[in-house]
């Protein structure tokens, strides 16, 4: 598993997809770049999320606020005295980390010894074995069940009711050590806020203490009745939102899993109060809905209900995907109540209300929230479409199977030869697929190592410019996946490349 996750990271790297921050300057910890071709899937995931979100549905309307916000703001929405993570530190290593992570990890490695006993049983009884009934049934897998279970629902009541020294008591109890050193020496559980803090204007006297955002879904709440009113729009509907917001994490490690810049791409749901359960439900499916549309395995993904509900939630529950580090939250649905509109009213003085026709009467609206990490998002497609194959003549070859809608580049154009004409045949279908797709023209190299570096590159089509195209119009497309080509007339390449990669 770190093994398959060193491979994604150095993958990222060298095919233009991520890049460690500043990296000249020894880079910055949990802030990355994204190159030529992360930029391209970046943009594709996001507009793929807004066209399922906004443009497909007649009562979502989507903003961009910014991420500078008044910070009274954050009193209301009660990040300043909520939004905090339980630290500790081990004493001989002197290192900071999450409390809640340390336990979840403890948890997480009983999951995978859970799937060990699987793969194990499932190799002893071959087609017999019946998978389901295993895992309810085995005393083993039972076993670490409940125990992580129970020790999650212990961290969680611990967290609600603030109550850090049994937080502290419970690594202990599992002996819980400091990855590092093997340390079991902890220090007390503190919280730490986790938003970062700037300043607004020049003079020190003038200057404005500011945070930035540590979540996007403030910018929505605040122009809830701009947007109600100009949209002229009627509960339920939504509005839809992407862009950054900033968390000063402690546990800065996996990649761009969890990183202190990132971007979110987040929907508020504005309902009639007494409504949120059934909106919570249809949400959670609408989403999950979305996920599998992207064919990536519908046995990676899972809901867990959350035990610690967030400062603001009545309900919540994640949508976690199987990265190669485990099972990891991927999205959050939240019902949200009317907890922030109703703390905006609060601490602005300004009525947050919507006058509803067939109730005739105003009240604050309720709130269901859809919230997935555009990153997090772009770790999943990237892991899970990271492979290397065994080919028939027993060579490997490794190719990234990005779903095809989300693929930075969607084909690349390649003359057989260097000469012959053939570079201006593929130069004039590069130049008209360009008004399309976003497309490749190559020509370095033997055409089997160009194949390959697409392949890697995770472009699904590749079209080949030979001899043959001179006598009769006609071209090579192989396919990503398959590595099936089929000769095909230079005409069809725009609606043989649209059937497969239009969102
Ligand atoms: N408005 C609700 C909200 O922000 P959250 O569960 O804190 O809820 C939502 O965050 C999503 O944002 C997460 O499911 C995750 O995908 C992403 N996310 C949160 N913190 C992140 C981080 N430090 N790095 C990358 N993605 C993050």
């Amino acid at each position: 598993q770190d093994d398959q996750f060193k491979k994604v990271i150095s993958h990222a790297k060298e095919y233009g997809y991520v890049f460690p921050s500043s990296e000249i300057y020894d880079g910055l910890s949990a802030v990355y770049d994204y190159g030529q071709n992360g930029v391209e899937l970046k943009k594709n995931i996001r507009e793929y999320w807004w066209k399922a979100m906004v443009q497909m549905h007649e009562n979502i309307v989507g903003i961009d606020a910014a991420i500078f916000m008044h910070p009274t703001t954050w009193k209301a929405s009660g990040h300043v005295d909520a939004f905090n993570d339980p630290l500790i530190d081990n004493k001989d290593s002197k290192k900071r980390y999450r409390a809640d992570v340390l336990v979840e990890d403890y948890v997480a490695k009983l999951e995978g010894k859970i799937d060990k006993e699987i793969q194990k049983a499932s190799k002893r009884f071959g087609d017999a074995f019946d998978k389901e009934q295993f895992v309810s049934t085995n005393p083993r897998v039972l076993q670490y069940k409940e125990k992580g279970d129970a020790i999650l629902k212990r961290l969680g009541k611990s967290l609600e009711n603030e109550d850090l020294a049994d937080v502290k008591a419970l690594i202990e109890e599992l002996e819980i050590a400091c990855p590092e050193s093997g340390s079991k020496n902890w220090t007390d559980v503190k919280q730490f806020n986790l938003m970062f803090g700037t300043k607004l204007g020049a003079s020190a006297d003038s200057a404005m203490d500011l945070y930035l955002r540590p979540e996007t879904a403030q910018g929505i709440f605040v122009n809830f009745l701009n947007v109600q009113k100009t949209g002229r729009m009627k509960i339920p509907f939504g509005i839809a939102q992407t862009g950054k917001a900033f968390r000063n994490e402690i546990v800065a490690r996996q990649f761009i899993f969890r990183m202190r810049e990132f971007e979110q791409m987040e929907m508020q749901y504005f309902i009639k109060p007494g409504t949120q359960k059934e909106w919570y439900d249809y949400w959670k499916e609408t989403r999950l809905k979305w996920h599998n549309s992207l064919g990536m395995g519908e046995e990676n993904y899972r809901f867990h209900d959350h035990e610690k509900l967030a400062h603001y939630a009545d309900a919540a529950c994640d949508i976690e995907f199987k990265f190669p580090f485990g099972f990891k939250e991927l999205e959050g649905i939240h019902s949200r109540t009317d907890f922030d509109l109703a703390n905006h009213e609060k601490y602005s003085g300004k009525k947050l209300q919507y006058f509803d026709p067939e109730e005739n009467k105003s009240y604050v609206p309720y709130v269901l929230e859809t919230s997935i990490g555009l990153d997090r998002m772009f770790l999943a497609v990237l892991s899970n479409s990271l492979q290397d194959e065994e080919l028939e003549n027993g060579t490997t070859r490794t190719v990234l199977k990005i779903p095809a809608v989300l693929a930075p580049t969607k084909a690349a154009i390649l003359p057989l030869v260097k000469k012959d004409g053939l570079p201006e045949v593929a130069r004039k279908i590069a130049d008209d697929l360009k008004w399309d797709f976003n497309v490749d023209y190559d020509e370095k190299d033997a055409v089997g190592r160009r194949y390959r570096r697409q392949d890697a590159a995770g472009t699904p089509f590749c079209i080949t410019v030979d001899h043959e195209t001179l006598e009769n119009n006609t071209v090579t497309i192989r396919h990503r996946d398959t590595m099936e080509q089929k000769r095909v007339q230079i005409e069809e390449l725009r609606e043989i490349i649209k059937q497969e990669v239009d969102m």
